[in-house]
This record gives C-alpha cells, sequence and structure tokens, in this order.
C-alpha cells in the first residue's frame, strides 16, 4: 500500500510528482524516492523516511526534466532503507521502476536473472522487475513491450509505473490487484495510485482495471490488455475538490475529520431520507433490492474499523429487518472456502475500496455466485466497481489514517438500508417516522457530542502516560468499545482491548487495578442496569473509570471518576453518538505523547496488500 504517481507533460516534472507524492504519504511512509528522464539519461534520488527526508536530500541536485515517476513506500519486503526505497533500477540505469503490491515469484525470478548475470542491490520484491524490463528492452522492443512481456513472468499484485532512459517523454503504466488512476490534462498525463495528486490538475480520469497496461507519450495515450489487446477506456470524473483535501487550518487531517462529522453525516444522507414515509431511498440498491429483501442469511464482510460497524449492521438489521446475519473478518473469509449460494447475499464494507483481503472476499463471494453489495468511500474505487451494487457513504475523501468520519458514515448507511429493507418487511409507517427522524437529527447530536472536547481532552491529559486502558460496551456499544480501543491502539501505541462487558468477568477483570483506565459506554438503553454492575465490579478492583453516559443522567456520576455525556438518541444510532468522545480521546492521548497522529508508526491508510 505504497503510493506512486507518474507525470508526462509540459513542465518540469519535480514539483509537480513531490506535491503529489504529499497527498499520497497517508498510503505509506517507510521511505520515497524520484526518477526524472531529461533527454539523456535518467536521475533519481531516494531516502528513508518522509517526502520532507527527500526533499532534503535532492535539494543540491538538479532534477530537471518533464517526465517522471516518483514512489512513497510501506515496506513488505526489505526494511524500510534507502536502498530498498523505489524506484528501483535495471544494471545499466536504464530503466526505473515504481510499484505498490507484492510479487509472490520474486525469489525464484532473483536467482533465474541472478544467474543471467543480473546485480540485485536491494532486499525488495520489486528490484527483479527493474531486471526483467531489462531483459526485453531493447533489440527493437519497446518499454511498452518489454513491460508486457517481463509481467507475463510474474506473480503476485502490482501498480506499477516505468521509465526508460532510451524513451524519452514515455511512460509505461500496469496493473494487476493495486489501484492505478490515469489523469487527463490538456497536453499532460498524470499517473496515481488514488485521485488524490490529480485533482489539482484535472478531474478527468480513467481507472486501470486488472490485467490492463497503459502506453503515455506526450502526443497519446494507448491503452491495452496484458496479453496484448487494444482497449478503449471511459473516462469519469473526479467527484471531489481540492479543498476537501486539505486541512482546513486544523493541525491534522484526523482532528478535521472528527470536527466535520456533523456534515459528512449530513452529505450521508443526503436525498435518502424519505421523512414523511417512514424510510429510505438508496439508488445504488434498487435494481437488486429483492436479493437483500428475501436473502436467506446476509455475510458482511470486512476489515478494521470498516468490520466494527459491520458488527453493527448485523446488530440493526437483526434486530429491525429479521434476516440472519454472520460479520466475517474478510482475510478470514476468504481462505476458509465460505458456505455461500443464490440466497446468501454478501456486504462488503471498505472505506478505501481497496482493502487487498476485502477486495479478494468479494471476488470469492462472486465466484460463489452470490449477489455482493459494497458500502464504499472512495468513488471509483475497485471494490465499488466490482461490486453489484452498492451504497456510497459520499463522506469526503478521508485522509487521517485513523478512521472516523467513515465510520460514522458506514454506520449511518447501514441504519439506512435497515430502514428501507425494515419497512418493507416489519417496521410499521409509525416506527419508521421515528427511526427516520431520529437520523434526521443525527448530526445536531454529534455536533453536540462535539462539545465534549476540551472535558476529554482533560482526561486525556491525566491518562495519557498510562500503558493499557480497556474499552467496555454492551449490546450496539459492544463493537463502539471495539473501535474506541482501535483508534487509541493505531495512533498512541497504547496497548488497549475492547470487550463486551459480561464478558470482562470471564477473564479481562484480572487485568484491573488503579493503574487501568477503564472506558465504559454506559448510555442509558436496554442493558444500562447490567452496565451499571459492570461498573460496580471494576470499582471494586480500583479501576479508574472513564463513563460514556447518556445526558441527564444523575445516577451516573455515583459509579464513574469520569463522566462524558452526550445526547441521547435511539439505541440502534447511538454508536454514532458515543463514538465521538472515544474519537476524540485517542488523538488527545496521541497529541499529549507526542505522536504523528495523521500517519502512525506502520500503518497505511488502504491495505492493498495481503
Ligand atoms: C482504521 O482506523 C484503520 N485505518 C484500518 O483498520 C481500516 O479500517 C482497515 O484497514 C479497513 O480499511 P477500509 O475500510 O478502507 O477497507
Amino acid at each position: 500500500m505504497c503510493g506512486i504517481v507518474g507525470y508526462v507533460g509540459q513542465h518540469q516534472a519535480l514539483p509537480i510528482l513531490i506535491k503529489g507524492l504529499k497527498r499520497l504519504e497517508y498510503r505509506g511512509y517507510d521511505s520515497a524516492g524520484i526518477a526524472i528522464q531529461n533527454g539523456r539519461g535518467l536521475q533519481y534520488a531516494k531516502s528513508r523516511g518522509k517526502i520532507s527526508a527527500l526533499e532534503t536530500s535532492i535539494n543540491n541536485q538538479k532534477l530537471v526534466g518533464t517526465t517522471g515517476i516518483a514512489h512513497t513506500r510501506w515496506a513488505t519486503h526489505g526494511e524500510p532503507t534507502t536502498v530498498n526505497a523505489h524506484p528501483h533500477l535495471d544494471c545499466n540505469h536504464t530503466i526505473a521502476l515504481v510499484h505498490n503490491g507484492i510479487i509472490e515469484n520474486y525469489r525464484a525470478l532473483r536467482s533465474e536473472l541472478t544467474a543471467k548475470g543480473h546485480h540485485f542491490v536491494s532486499e525488495t520484491d520489486t528490484e527483479i522487475l527493474a531486471h526483467l524490463v531489462e531483459e526485453f528492452h531493447g533489440n527493437g522492443t519497446d518499454l511498452c513491450e518489454a513491460v508486457r512481456l517481463a509481467l507475463s513472468q510474474v506473480k503476485g499484485t502490482y501498480g506499477i509505473v516505468v521509465a526508460s532512459a532510451k524513451e524519452p517523454g514515455t511512460l509505461v503504466a500496469a496493473r494487476q490487484g493495486s489501484p492505478l488512476v490515469v489523469g487527463l490534462g490538456k497536453n499532460e498525463f498524470f499517473l496515481a495510485s488514488d485521485c488524490a495528486p490529480i485533482v489539482p490538475h484535472t478531474k478527468e480520469v480513467t481507472y486501470l482495471d486488472d490485467g490492463e497496461i497503459v502506453k503515455i507519450t506526450e502526443e497519446k495515450i494507448t491503452y491495452k490488455t496484458i496479453d496484448d489487446r487494444v482497449i478503449d477506456k471511459a473516462v469519469e470524473k473526479i467527484g471531489f475538490d481540492l479543498d476537501a483535501i486539505e486541512k482546513d487550518g486544523y493541525d491534522h487531517y484526523m482532528l478535521k475529520e472528527i470536527m466535520e462529522q456533523p456534515q459528512t453525516i449530513r452529505d450521508s444522507m443526503r436525498g435518502r431520507l424519505l421523512l414523511e414515509e417512514g424510510t429510505a431511498r438508496l439508488g445504488g440498491l434498487a435494481h437488486d433490492l429483492d436479493s437483500l429483501l428475501y436473502a436467506r442469511r446476509i455475510l458482511i464482510t470486512a476489515c478494521g474499523t470498516s468490520w466494527h460497524a459491520a458488527l453493527i449492521g448485523e446488530y440493526m438489521l437483526e434486530e429491525f429487518v429479521k434476516i440472519p446475519v454472520e460479520v466475517e473478518y474478510a482475510s478470514e473469509f476468504r481462505y476458509r472456502d465460505p458456505i455461500l449460494d443464490t440466497d446468501s447475499v454478501v456486504i462488503a464494507i471498505s472505506q478505501s475500496g481497496e482493502t487487498a483481503d476485502t477486495l479478494a472476499a468479494v471476488r470469492e463471494a462472486k465466484q460463489k455466485r452470490s449477489k455482493v453489495f459494497g458500502i464504499c468511500n472512495v468513488v471509483g474505487s475497485t471494490i465499488a466497481r466490482e461490486t453489484d451494487a452498492g451504497v456510497y457513504l459520499h463522506a469526503g475523501p478521508e485522509i487521517g489514517v485513523a478512521s472516523t468520519k467513515a465510520f460514522t458514515s458506514q454506520v449511518t448507511v447501514l441504519a439506512l438500508i435497515t430502514l428501507l429493507l425494515g419497512r418493507m418487511r416489519s417496521i410499521s409507517n409509525a416506527r419508521g417516522r421515528r427511526i427516520a427522524q431520529e437520523l434526521e437529527e443525527l448530526p445536531e447530536r454529534v455536533a453536540e457530542a462535539l462539545e465534549s472536547a476540551d472535558q476529554v481532552k482533560a482526561i486525556a491529559e491525566k491518562y495519557h502516560n498510562c500503558r493499557n486502558f480497556l474499552y467496555l460496551g454492551r449490546g450496539y456499544n459492544f463493537p463502539v468499545a471495539l473501535e474506541g480501543a482501535l483508534k487509541l491502539k493505531e495512533i498512541s501505541y497504547i496497548h488497549a482491548e475492547g470487550y463486551p462487558a459480561a464478558e470482562m468477568k470471564h477473564g479481562p477483570i484480572a487485568l484491573i487495578d488503579e493503574n487501568m483506565p477503564v472506558v465504559v459506554i454506559a448510555t442509558q438503553d436496554s442493558t444500562y442496569d447490567k452496565i451499571i454492575s459492570n461498573i460496580e465490579e471494576v470499582r471494586a478492583r480500583n479501576g479508574r473509570i472513564i463513563a460514556i453516559a447518556t445526558k441527564g443522567d444523575k445516577e451516573i456520576s455515583k459509579h464513574a471518576q469520569h463522566v462524558i455525556y452526550v445526547p441521547q438518541t435511539l439505541e440502534m444510532l447511538m454508536p454514532v453518538v458515543a463514538t465521538i468522545p472515544l474519537q476524540l480521546l485517542a488523538y488527545y492521548i496521541a497529541t499529549f505523547r507526542g505522536c504523528d497522529v495523521d500517519q502512525p508508526r506502520n500503518l497505511a491508510k488502504s491495505v492493498t496488500v495481503e
């Protein structure tokens, strides 16, 4: 899940590539590199760490030229070092190549190429691609054909862009499993792993599909399949503007994305909520509604935060639509030969729409002839394009690696799907109107919950040096406890676990003492009395209790050291509101610990490798 960019045009490539790379840094920030053609050959530079380190290293170098490629890395094979950074070159430095993905048969190819006299300098899987292209390039075989022949020997996943000193003004790119977008400018072309580096220049794009290769010169662009058939590609429009990917004056994208949730939840419901009829309208499902409505079972598959949203979807769909639902980790689902048939439907949830395990789960379900629906945020993403039907979140680009606004919009969209299907099955008009009204007011409720920011900041200051946290919730709030723990883990590096509150007695309670902050989601719902008893069990072991409670609940303050109040809404929608203070708690604890909130160590925004 690296980020790659390429440029062919009239302007100096260096500034365009560096700016583009910075817009992709959330995809990986272990090392970075760049190669520019200057008509006489290839100049390149690479460095360990962030793109800013690369900029420093090329300060005194004159990388001049109007064609180039660049890369920011999330290390899979070979440590994050300068030598392992991309671009990788062939023996004579005539080929430069950047890659996002994993070459599975690289060891075999490496020993074959070494036997043929090729000399390798890095530990990466990628470097073999540069040498493989070198094997074919020359003797009348142009770069595009050489890349095509090289890729016919490769097993694995890739999004690659290749430049050659022998073909100035030309780039060749290809895709198998990792996303690649082509930006069509006026007399210039852009290549990138997603739309963020392209939107400042043009909104006209094409999305490469698996098994496709593209040759770009200053004059023209040619699309082919890896088996050498020329194809046409539909030109699509990018659906967001540049300001959507700016920080708007916030210190971090994560804080901006937390604070913009009242608007993003409203955007996720725009034109989809029918208050009078007490139902929802989801155009993306209209043609396939019956397969959802009459499904014998629904499987929801996802990873990470999206998997937590799936758990909440399970509670909603079973409570209001009365169809059995199973939630599956995509990485497990794809390998355990799932029992699927035409009566089972699969819903895949993915913010990026590019998560490799979720994409593979989609393909596995389609292989088993199940109808597959997608809930995605990134428009034009692979999962969105490969599922039979689906719903976009419309939450706008999410740049912070820790997902926040996408989560609350995923739960909101799942509530809309539940309302739509529920009204067609067992929900009365009155109940439907109540749910629709509560959905309509959800953005205000979230805005109110955001007002606890200062109080949460003070609590974060008190506990930011703790080494462990426990998060507890029941029913709809159990997945919220999981999500709160994940947010804290991924941006503050504090060990945290989320648990169904009652489960605590069966083990985790042994962890509790005066050094263990325990965050309890204790909003007033059908399990309130039970959660109070769980809080008492924690108090009896001196745990420090931080309770998320319903505004007006006077009882709770007798049981908890800290109480963060949030407004009441329906039990099924409470996860959207109760998650807000947990996002803020993780954010402030991470900032007090001086962590890189937007680009936490070892993580990347979309996990495009297994
Ligand atoms: C969440 O904060 C993480 N970034 C991660 O767990 C993420 O939810 C997971 O990788 C799934 O991503 P997706 O929704 O883009 O498929």
